[in-house]
């Protein structure tokens, strides 16, 4: 499963890429509205530190103004994947930019009906929102396997972009059901490497090898 990061913030990005688990990285207009920074320039330095897709988020209602908006953000680097919602228009806007051979990424999806709509116009990517069904006492990892069988009856190239991903335990059941990939915080993905009886293990080892009085260096 390919790990995207969802944030604006360039330390968060670098940090996380450095390690080499950065493939892509997502924003939208709330993340850029957090970083404080204008669109362009931090979806510009965000590019030049990740090879993998980058998408960027149109903010139009209509597919007219989508379409421009997209044709604008793809622009700034050669791995953006526009970022559309899954609406009439944002289908619409889809099928233009994916046709152009734009990648495209369909976003705040909550149903597997809109992902098969988004898959036949042409999407590189479906984002499914797992925390905001969860929020609302649904079960978002449902979604994904759903959606997951249904590409899979068909053979939809489009890929499950597991969204709204809010703790470790989404990005396991997320790589579990076979989403293509997983876009979550910073702080989420570093999450992954904890677990109490690590902790507690190495305590123990510690407190042993105090008492032993030896150095390795
Ligand atoms: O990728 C979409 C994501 O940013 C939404 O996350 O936690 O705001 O539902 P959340």
């Amino acid at each position: 499963m390919k790990f995207f990061v969802d944030t604006a913030e360039i330390d968060q990005i670098r940090e996380l890429h450095d390690l080499g688990m950065v493939d892509g990285v997502t924003t939208n207009p709330s993340l850029i509205m957090k970083s404080g920074r204008d669109i362009k320039e931090v979806t510009k330095e965000i590019c030049s530190i990740v090879e993998g897709p980058v998408s960027a988020e149109t903010v139009a209602l209509d597919s007219e103004g989508m379409i421009a908006e997209g044709r604008e953000l793809a622009k700034i680097a050669d791995n953006i994947a526009i970022k559309v919602p899954l609406t009439w228009d944002g289908l619409k806007a889809c099928k233009v930019l994916s046709d152009e051979g734009r990648m495209v990424n369909v976003t705040l999806c909550f149903s597997a009906n809109q992902a098969l709509l988004a898959a036949k116009a042409g999407a590189t990517f479906i984002s499914p929102f797992i925390g905001r069904l969860d929020d609302l006492n649904l079960d978002g990892m449902e979604l994904i396997a759903d959606i997951r069988e249904i590409y899979d009856n068909y053979g939809f190239e489009t890929q499950i972009l597991a969204a709204s991903i809010r703790s470790a335990n989404h990005m396991s059941e997320a790589a579990k059901i076979g989403a293509d990939v997983a876009t979550a915080p910073a702080a989420v993905i570093k999450a992954m490497a904890n677990h109490v009886l690590t902790d507690k293990g190495l305590d123990a080892f510690m407190k042993d090898w105090a008492s032993t009085g030896q150095k390795i260096v």
